[in-house]
């Protein structure tokens, strides 16, 4: 019963994609890790749809995945950090989950190397969602509709597994276009106060001193309407953004060595905006079909 429900979920992270319909860019992710992708069917993904706008899979009964990956801002949340189930502010940014399934690495840090792994995350005791995934797979399987529609697609009733597997299947995938980022992770000086930083970020996963306060390095892609910016949501606009470059980044002990003060004119930081604006996908419609 476990594993259906996780898959199930799964499925929901990696279809998004498919709603962007008429999107002649759309192909699925090279997405290697995922035993999964191969049942992608139209069934898995309306199944994984379900699950990710679902909010009877949280503790309060109200939130749900799009509630912070909002498919009206590209899968992504305007809040700078994340509410989570129990009214809790999170310290991070819920980043935009379009093309997802082309990452290497998932979370700000890169702690999980899968959507598999990531797709527990939110069921943990103080994760977003505010309930065990055996809780949410308890409390859909009550459901006889979404008792019905995991056996015909899943072959079992609903389960941990396969809610994950629904989710995974579900991520929106939508860009044949580069994808304008390398996912290294870098230091650039956001969340340093002079004392510290309040995220170690990288350095949490690797515990090594240099990566403190470095971040998986964001894809451009669509990066005009994904705001706010930077793990902690800090930076609300673009040209807030090329500001803070401009200013060379935050000096910290490991500010990475290309960071420096350019002294652009204002017509170079408005060509830099426009720039970034054209990177968005013209084909990518935000609202699902639901
Ligand atoms: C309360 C807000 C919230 C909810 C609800 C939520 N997430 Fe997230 N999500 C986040 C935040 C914040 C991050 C980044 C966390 C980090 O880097 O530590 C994230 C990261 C992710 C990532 C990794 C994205 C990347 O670029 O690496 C995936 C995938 C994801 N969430 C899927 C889901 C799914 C599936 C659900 C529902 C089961 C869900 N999320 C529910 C806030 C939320």
């Amino acid at each position: 019963m476990l594993k259906v429900l996780c898959r199930a979920l799964l499925a929901g992270c990696v279809a998004i994609g498919a709603a962007c319909q008429g999107s002649r860019s759309l192909r699925d992710p090279q997405y290697q890790w995922s035993q999964y992708t191969e049942t992608s069917t139209k069934e898995v993904v309306a199944l994984g749809q379900r699950l990710f706008f679902d909010p009877q899979l949280s503790g309060s009964g109200r939130t749900a995945c799009a509630t912070c990956h909002n498919p009206d801002f590209v899968y992504g949340d305007l809040r700078p950090v994340s509410i989570s189930d129990n009214g809790q502010p999170g310290r991070r940014h819920a980043p935009s989950l379009l093309n997802v399934g082309f990452r290497p690495y998932l979370m700000w840090d890169g702690r999980f190397a899968s959507l598999e792994e990531q797709a527990f995350g939110p069921f943990r005791p103080e994760g977003e969602m505010g309930i065990g995934i055996e809780g949410a797979a308890a409390r859909i399987s009550r459901d006889p509709n979404y008792r019905l529609q995991f056996s015909r697609v899943l072959g079992q009733p609903p389960s941990p597994e396969g809610i994950v597997a629904g989710h995974v299947i579900f991520a929106p995938k939508v860009s044949a276009l580069p994808l304008f980022t390398d996912f290294e992770f870098r230091n650039i000086g956001i969340g340093f106060d002079g004392d510290g930083f309040h995220d170690l970020g990288r350095g949490a996963v690797t515990l090594a001193e240099q990566d403190y306060g470095a971040f998986r390095t964001p894809s451009l892609r669509n990066v005009a309407i994904t705001g706010p910016y930077m793990h902690d949501g800090s930076l609300g606009t673009l040209d807030e953004v090329i500001a803070f470059y401009d200013a060379g980044g935050r000096p910290n002990p490991n500010l990475n060595p290309f960071l420096r003060p350019l002294g652009l004119t204002d017509q170079e930081k408005d060509g830099l905006v426009a720039f970034l604006g054209s990177l968005t996908d013209l084909e990518f419609s935000p609202a699902p079909t639901r």
